[in-house]
């Protein structure tokens, strides 16, 4: 008799399960469609409120365009110093500055000071400018930007690329 009551109690525990109670399948699919309905509902939950979701601001973090380069005295008498990483060229003629940028007036490559010639040159179609920024040879339709340079309180010099100024500007120090 007690050899059957234990084994009848351990089929009973296999048929029920230990660990997942016997579901009916209407009862499955019932818990099933629940799960899924407060899956989807999390997930909107987290597109909407999370990190990067729906209320986080949608801005581009670019670099300010208004940086400072140095002072006066980093720059060399009559020289033209390449800011590769800031895209300009600081130019210095005496107390007189000028920002130019490096970006070509044609397709936009990076053009280079040529110290031998004075001049600017693409490497890419061939545009040429004079020490100014004017253009004189190749496809390049206008001269390069000049931006907008002034002097901070700590003596120090600032340019802002996102003022164009006409050619003649100049920041006298
Ligand atoms: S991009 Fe400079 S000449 Fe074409």
């Amino acid at each position: 008799m007690e050899t059957n009551e234990k084994t009848k109690g351990n089929t009973s525990d296999t048929e029920q399960g230990i660990w997942f109670p016997k579901l009916s399948r209407r009862s499955f699919l019932t818990l099933a469609g629940w799960g899924l309905f407060f899956a989807t509902i999390g997930a909107y939950l987290v597109q909407f409120f999370g990190y990067k979701g729906f209320f986080y601001p949608k801005v581009l973090y670019e670099p300010s365009p208004k940086f400072t380069v140095g002072t006066p005295n980093d720059f060399p008498v009559n020289s033209v110093t390449t800011l590769k990483t800031k895209k300009i060229f600081v130019v210095r003629d005496g107390n007189s500055f000028k920002a130019i940028s490096v970006v070509c007036q044609h397709l936009g490559c990076a053009v280079e000071f040529s110290k031998e010639k004075n001049i600017y040159e693409c490497p890419c179609h061939g545009s040429k400018y004079y020490r100014n920024g004017v253009n004189f040879a190749g496809p390049a339709p206008r001269p390069l930007y000049h931006y907008d340079m002034f002097l901070d309180d700590n003596g120090k010099l600032v340019v802002d690329t996102s003022k164009i100024v006409p050619l003649e500007t100049e920041l006298i120090v």
